[in-house]
């Protein structure tokens, strides 16, 4: 074995949530293999090389592998990559995601924006899970302390409609789906697998809609009052990480600062 430490790809690594969840697992003991579209480019060095070091100061590996989650044909040689890299994968986050490029109302969203949106959010984790969840499969009972699990990074939206953004509020409802699907199949195994359900979090995916969200803030959206924040979800992977929710495959862990509370 490559590694006697526990293996987690993360999706969606270069930034906001996914960021944060590397450098909370990697302070758990966890190797991360680094998945993101434009990843350890010459223009984005400095910044795998800064998240490299913050993973490496923690005592762990970090290796960067560039893949665009919807380009199904190479998911197959970057799970090989990664496996050849460090003999194990362990934990699978499927978090990488895109907004629509533009907010349009749903009498007038493109066949183009559902396509690109459908194919990073959903059809492109699915079949990327589906790959992971093999080689897990054949990993079951070769190594003593492989305990795998599967995180799904959906959304608030999997659920709240905005009449602007059909095509993402589908996708996650999709990826809720393909949640529960993969862990009811898989429940019988030794793989967990969980949804964790973001609300609204200060990442560059709200940057263009900032104004909008802290006013609707101030107006009572939220009933924790805040904006969440990247570690906010991170702390949530780690608690999920720990085995302590072994029972409860297909859970659904919401972090929204109560957004699912049903207000009078
Ligand atoms: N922010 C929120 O309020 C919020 C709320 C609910 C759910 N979420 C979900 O949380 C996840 C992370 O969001 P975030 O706010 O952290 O967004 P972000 O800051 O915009 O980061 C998105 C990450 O996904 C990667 N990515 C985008 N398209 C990709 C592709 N085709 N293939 C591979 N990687 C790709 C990006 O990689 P590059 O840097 O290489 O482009 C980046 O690392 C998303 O699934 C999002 O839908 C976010």
């Amino acid at each position: 074995m490559k590694t006697d430490r526990p293996v987690a790809i993360i999706t969606g690594v270069s930034r906001g949530i996914g960021r944060a969840i590397a450098l909370y697992l990697s302070q758990t003991g966890y190797d991360i293999a680094g998945i993101s579209r434009t990843i350890d480019t010459p223009e984005t060095a400095e910044q795998t090389a800064e998240l490299e070091s913050s993973i490496r100061s923690n005592g762990t590996e970090f290796v960067p592998f560039r893949l665009d989650i919807s380009e199904t044909g190479s998911h197959q040689e970057i799970i090989e990559s990664i496996f050849g890299r460090f003999g194990r994968i362990d934990m699978l986050v499927n978090n990488a995601g895109v907004a629509p490029l533009k907010r349009l109302d749903v009498t007038e969203t493109t066949t183009e924006s559902y396509d690109r949106v459908m194919s990073i959010n959903l059809r492109g984790p699915l079949f990327f899970t589906q790959k992971v969840v093999r080689k897990m499969l054949d990993m079951e009972g070769k190594i003593s302390d492989f305990k795998p699990l599967i995180i799904f990074i959906t959304s608030v939206s999997a659920v709240l409609s905005s009449t602007n953004r059909i095509e993402y509020c589908i996708s996650k409802a999709g990826l809720s789906m393909a949640c529960q699907v993969f862990a009811h199949r898989l429940a019988k195994t030794g793989i967990r697998v969980y949804e964790l359900r973001p609300g609204i979090i200060r990442t560059d995916m709200t940057t263009p809609v900032k104004s909008m969200y802290d006013r609707m803030i101030e107006e009572g959206l939220i009933p924790q009052d805040r904006w969440g924040y990247p570690e906010d979800i991170a702390r949530a992977v780690v608690a999920i990480s720990n085995g302590y929710f072994d029972y409860s495959t297909g859970g659904i862990f919401e972090v929204s600062g109560g957004m699912n509370i049903r207000r009078l």
